[in-house]
């Protein structure tokens, strides 16, 4: 483990092959001094701050993510992408649930949803149920899917590729579990076009990071889809909110 202190003694930087199992804290800045600026670095807690953030992670982080996953005009970008999801359906980082009431039941014939956060899962088999739609809802890591080549048509993945450590990873084996023709539906928030905006998501990640569970706010949708062999239709814009949190990709693509 490094230990070079970031801002407080008590963070830690360390690298994520010496952690490699958090999503919490990743980021990717340089150090001029106690400021980040641009080097590859992830951030933890130790002692006493450790225990808050694993109380923090566990109990209050799902309700604070549920509560921002469910701001309106996040609902309307489930709204419209959602329902055009048919056959077997496979949801990346299904969350607390919150795409579930969107699904056009009568388009799927099976809905399997991952997630390694099992705290978040008790939210979503109540939103399951609540929206009479069966999940078969799984504690996994995108990165590493155990499932065959080519068996789902639709594979989902809404506000999830900016918390996933190894975005690239999961989104390969996304393309490897589609079946040929089969679609990706995707709604991210990441890297905005403005240089003014992009510097304030650098400033802003390594706070936001540990507070938002791992979240990355800059990660650039386009380019990830087209390394990891996406051919996508992209539509892009700011939707309401803090400038650097709110520049939005959403989508379809489909293997190239
Ligand atoms: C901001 S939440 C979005 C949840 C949901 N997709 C939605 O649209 O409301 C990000 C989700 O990504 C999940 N996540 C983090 N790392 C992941 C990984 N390696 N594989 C799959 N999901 C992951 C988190 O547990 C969390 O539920």
């Amino acid at each position: 483990m490094q230990g070079s202190p970031c801002r407080s003694d008590a963070l830690v930087a360390i690298t994520p092959a010496d952690y490699p199992q958090s999503p919490r804290g990743r980021g990717s800045h340089k150090m001029q001094g106690n400021v980040p600026v641009d080097i590859p670095f992830t951030l933890t807690f130790t002692g006493p701050e450790a225990i808050a953030m694993t109380i923090y992670d566990r109990y209050v982080l799902p309700y604070l993510i549920d509560i921002a996953c469910g701001l309106p005009m996040v609902q309307a970008q489930r709204r419209q992408l959602v329902p055009q999801a048919q056959g077997r359906v496979l949801e990346i980082g299904m969350g607390t649930g919150r795409n579930l009431p969107f699904y056009d039941r009568t388009r799927i014939t099976r809905l399997v949803g991952v997630d390694p956060a099992m705290q978040m899962h008790r939210l979503a088999q109540k939103r399951s149920r609540e929206a009479g739609i069966e999940v078969e809802l799984m504690g996994l890591s995108a990165e590493q899917l155990p499932t065959a080549n080519a068996s789902f048509d639709t594979v989902v993945c809404t506000y999830t590729l900016c918390s996933i450590p190894d975005a690239a990873q999961a989104l390969r084996e996304m393309r490897r579990v589609l079946v040929p023709g089969g679609k990706l539906l995707f709604c991210e928030h990441g890297r905005a076009p403005d240089e003014a905006v992009r510097r304030w998501q650098d400033r802003l990640q390594p706070l936001w990071g540990p507070l938002a569970g791992g979240c990355q706010l800059g990660r650039d949708i386009p380019a990830l889809l087209e390394e990891t062999g996406f051919a996508s239709s992209i539509q892009s814009g700011y939707l309401a909110g803090p400038r650097p949190m709110t520049f939005h990709y959403w989508g379809q693509a489909q293997a190239a």
